[in-house]
């Protein structure tokens, strides 16, 4: 198995919040994407949920009392703590996040905190006046000015029918920032990298646009690898997806819209890679009003060729661009490498079922100065990593030619 959990060895803490049921998911996702989760309850989370339940989906024993001589984990939970990649808090209550600011060691959780020195994830969950109290604040404060990652809450609709600040952040939203903890050291780490996805809209009117299918799954893919590898990402994208967590992302919908955000955001970048699929053309003028067919029976479109955004991108940083093709895909990709002047461009054939516009997988072949690697059929994820390890050796020497 592949992917940012695949062997890490991850302790989530449990405390007792109503959202304890959220945390049975959250485990559960962590298990079937390859993670080890042994989970520490407090002894009020074990009134919400028990921990049979935990173990059902970890398959592993779940520590909830560290002074049971009869617990494996009684004398074992240090070596746990050592072991870990990361401790994730979730849900943590105004009196868990007290005693981890203050470094109190009285229940599993708390003790492997002390004990560890993985990174510490912490999402709160609690009444949005308990949130709000300023000595909740302070010890989240205090957390942050530890290190501590603090993810969420979120708002919305409470247990106790307040709406406000309170809601444990949603799973797919601390997968994410857990992937961003553990990669924080990573290769990219101190590096910014642009990535852009989707498929730009030119509008031709109020209700009309002209546009391309792509999904922005491929770019979407970039940008959490990247963050996945410690990198800042800013992802400029005009995808129908959810932001990735941990990344500060851009929405835009027209070449020019994205032209813009791109260049603003590659000032202070050491790569972009440009996974859009940019219009290469736009209506010439955009119509005030709905076009009527009864005002005419056939419709001509002037269209006018958009700024090439690769061709415009300062030439300190590494460019990588997609060549998406039906036709001599690598004749047409080689062509693209040189006209743009780029540090790699990643080929696909677009006419494979598998690797076409809206797949959850890609077949690509990766071309720079130093020749071709033919990539097997692998999912996009695993496909920007690979071109992620170019980047990273790519933006090494760039750096290293500059000093
Ligand atoms: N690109 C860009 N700015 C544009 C258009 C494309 O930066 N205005 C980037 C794309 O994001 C992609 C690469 O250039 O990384 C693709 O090259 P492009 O010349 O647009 O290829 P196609 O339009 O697919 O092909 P063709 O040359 O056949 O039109």
């Amino acid at each position: 198995m592949s992917g940012p959990f695949a062997a890490k060895r991850i302790l989530l803490g449990v405390s007792g919040s109503i959202a304890a049921y959220k945390a049975v998911d959250l485990a559960s996702k962590l298990t079937q994407a390859g993670a080890d989760v042994d989970v520490l309850m407090s002894y009020s989370a074990t009134r919400f949920v028990t921990p049979l339940t935990f173990r059902g989906v970890t398959h592993r024993p779940v520590v909830t009392d560290l002074l049971d001589p009869a617990s494996p984990e009684a004398v074992e939970h240090v070596a746990l703590a050592i072991a870990a990649d990361a401790l994730v808090v979730a849900p943590a209550t105004a009196h868990m996040l007290a005693k981890l600011a203050l470094g109190l060691a009285d229940d599993p959780i708390s003790v492997t905190a002390l004990a560890t020195g993985a990174p510490l994830i912490v999402a709160p969950a609690m009444d949005a006046n308990m949130w709000e109290h300023p000595a909740v604040q302070k010890n989240v404060e205090t957390l942050e000015s530890r290190g501590a990652m603090v993810v969420g809450p979120g708002r919305g609709r409470l247990a106790s029918g307040l709406f406000g600040w309170g809601r444990l952040a949603e799973t797919p939203e601390l997968l994410g920032r857990i992937a961003q903890a553990l990669g924080r050291k990573g290769d990219l780490a101190g590096r910014t990298v642009v990535v852009s996805a989707g498929g730009t809209a030119e509008p031709i009117d109020p209700v009309r646009v002209v546009t391309n299918r792509s999904s922005g799954k491929m770019g979407h893919a970039v940008a959490e690898a990247a963050r996945d590898r410690g990198a800042h990402v800013v992802l400029v994208t005009t995808a129908d997806l959810d932001d990735p967590p941990g990344v500060e992302t851009v929405r835009v919908e027209t070449a020019a819209e994205m032209l813009d955000a791109v260049l603003s955001a590659a000032k202070n970048a050491d790569a972009l890679v440009m996974a859009a699929a940019v219009a290469d053309y736009r209506p010439a003028e955009v119509r005030p009003e709905k076009i009527k067919k009864d005002k005419t029976d056939a419709l001509t479109v002037e269209m006018v060729r958009t700024t090439d955004i690769l061709s415009a991108a300062p030439r300190g940083i590494v460019r990588v661009g997609f060549a998406a093709e039906s036709t001599d895909l690598l004749g047409h990709a080689r062509a693209k490498l040189a006209s743009k002047d780029l540090d790699l461009i990643v080929a696909n054939d677009i006419t494979l079922p598998e690797a076409g516009f809206g797949a959850d997988t890609n077949k690509v072949t990766l071309l720079d100065a130093d020749g071709d690697e033919d990539l097997p059929l692998m999912s996009k994820y695993d496909v920007a990593y690979r071109v992620l390890d170019r980047v990273v050796r790519l933006i090494a020497a760039k750096r290293g030619a500059l000093r």
